[in-house]
Parts: structure tokens; C-alpha cells; sequence
């Protein structure tokens, strides 16, 4: 499907049927939130795929009434990571260096500058930085899945506290942040119907 008729073919799912992904679809989704970029590549986040019945109906009394999450064949919760220091920013240029056969200590000099450039920021920057970050895979996670014709819905209305509970993300050093419900849209969710609403392109875009 061409991009602009699968932007405009998807919308955010009220209702989910009962069809379960393949595995290979989730997989595929799973790897476009992987392959999406962050700022010096840190990827300050994680993804819990959650399918399980069970899990999600721990889940649901923390969906703020939106049952989709229960309903939907996977739910996709995107959790920032809560320990971004030194030691954090160190081992990811260390993978750097090992993953493209640079000598140990190749990227000592820029590890230090990328320490001093986010380590002067407090934790609640630091939180608002990660959070940036990881909508950025939720968007390519959308983008990817209207191209092979999966349904979802983009959720920041949950407790994320309450979540974070259920599945253990503070011993993980993780706090759920956005999540993502997908599946198949239920045939009567009618709003699949309802006009797509959008600024005029002449208001959206300043062409200077
Ligand atoms: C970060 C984010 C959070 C959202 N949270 C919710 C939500 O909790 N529940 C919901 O039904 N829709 C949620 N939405 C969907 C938006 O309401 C929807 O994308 C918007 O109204 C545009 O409509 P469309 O996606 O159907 O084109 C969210 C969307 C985004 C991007």
C-alpha cells in the first residue's frame, strides 16, 4: 500500500475483533519500534509485547475504561528506562565500538561529550527527553503497521503507575510511557467511518 493511502486508511480503533496477529506481523512491528532512530542512538526505552489474556485483564483496571487494551490481539507498551548516567551512556558506545570493530577506547572522546551534553540535564529532562524518544518508535510502530494493514490505536490514557506494578518495570529500571493497542478493527467500530480531521495543509505548513 502506497504511504499516504495507508496514513489515511488508519485511525486510532475503538473496537478491536477477535482476530490474533501472525507472529511474523509482530515480529515485523516489533522491529520497526527497533529500527527507529534516537538522538546519539542511546534508545533510552524498551518494548513489552503484551498477548497474554490473563496479563491484560491484570492490566485493564488501570486503562481508565478503555477495554481495547483487553480486546485488542496485542498490546504494545512502550517504557522509557528511569537510570540514564554514565555507566548507561557508557555501555551503549561500547556496543558501538565492538558492533562496528573500532578499537576498545575509539569513541572515548565523544562518550564524554554525550555525557556531559545529557547528564547535565535533571531527571525530569532526562524523563522528558526519553519520553520524546520513544514516540518516535510509537510513530514508526503506526506508520508500519497502516502498511500491512494492522489496526491500532495509540493509548497515552492509562495509569502508568498501576502498570508499572503489574508488570514489574521499577526492578527494570523502566516506566511505562505510551502504549499501543493492535489488531483488527471489530466491523461495527464505527468510527472507522468517522472523517479524518486535520488542519488545512495550508495552515499545517509554513513554507519559508
Ligand atoms: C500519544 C497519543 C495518545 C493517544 N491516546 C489515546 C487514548 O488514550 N485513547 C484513544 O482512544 N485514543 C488515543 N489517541 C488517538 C488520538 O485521539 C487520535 O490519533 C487522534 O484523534 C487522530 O485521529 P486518528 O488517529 O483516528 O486519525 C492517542 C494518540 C496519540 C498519538
Amino acid at each position: 500500500m502506497a504511504i499516504l493511502e495507508a496514513l489515511n486508511w488508519r485511525y486510532a480503533v475503538r473496537e478491536f475483533s477477535d482476530t490474533q496477529l501472525s507472529e511474523d506481523v509482530v515480529t515485523e512491528l516489533i522491529e520497526a519500534a527497533r529500527l527507529s532512530p534516537s538522538a546519539y542512538g542511546l534508545q533510552p526505552y524498551r518494548l513489552l509485547v503484551i498477548s497474554s489474556p490473563q496479563m491484560k485483564e491484570k492490566l485493564l483496571p488501570y486503562a481508565m475504561g478503555q477495554t481495547k487494551i483487553r480486546d485488542c490481539s496485542h498490546l504494545f507498551i512502550f517504557a522509557t528506562s528511569t537510570t540514564i548516567d554514565a555507566q548507561f551512556i557508557e555501555q551503549h558506545f561500547a556496543r558501538v565500538e565492538h558492533e562496528r570493530e573500532l578499537e576498545i577506547g575509539a569513541l572515548t572522546g565523544f562518550t564524554q561529550h554525550v555525557k556531559e551534553a545529557m547528564l547535565s540535564m535533571s531527571s525530569l529532562q532526562l524523563q522528558h527527553w526519553a519520553e520524546n524518544q520513544v514516540h518516535i518508535a510509537l510513530g514508526n510502530v503506526l506508520t508500519a503497521s497502516a502498511l500491512k494493514k494492522v489496526d491500532a490505536c495509540p493509548m497515552a490514557g492509562f495509569e502508568n503507575h498501576g502498570f508499572d506494578n503489574v508488570l514489574g518495570l521499577a526492578q527494570l529500571e523502566l516506566r511505562s510511557t505510551v502504549i499501543c493497542a493492535l489488531g483488527e478493527r471489530a466491523p461495527t467500530d464505527t468510527s472507522a467511518d468517522d472523517r479524518k480531521v486535520r488542519l488545512p495543509i495550508n495552515d499545517f505548513c509554513i513554507e519559508i
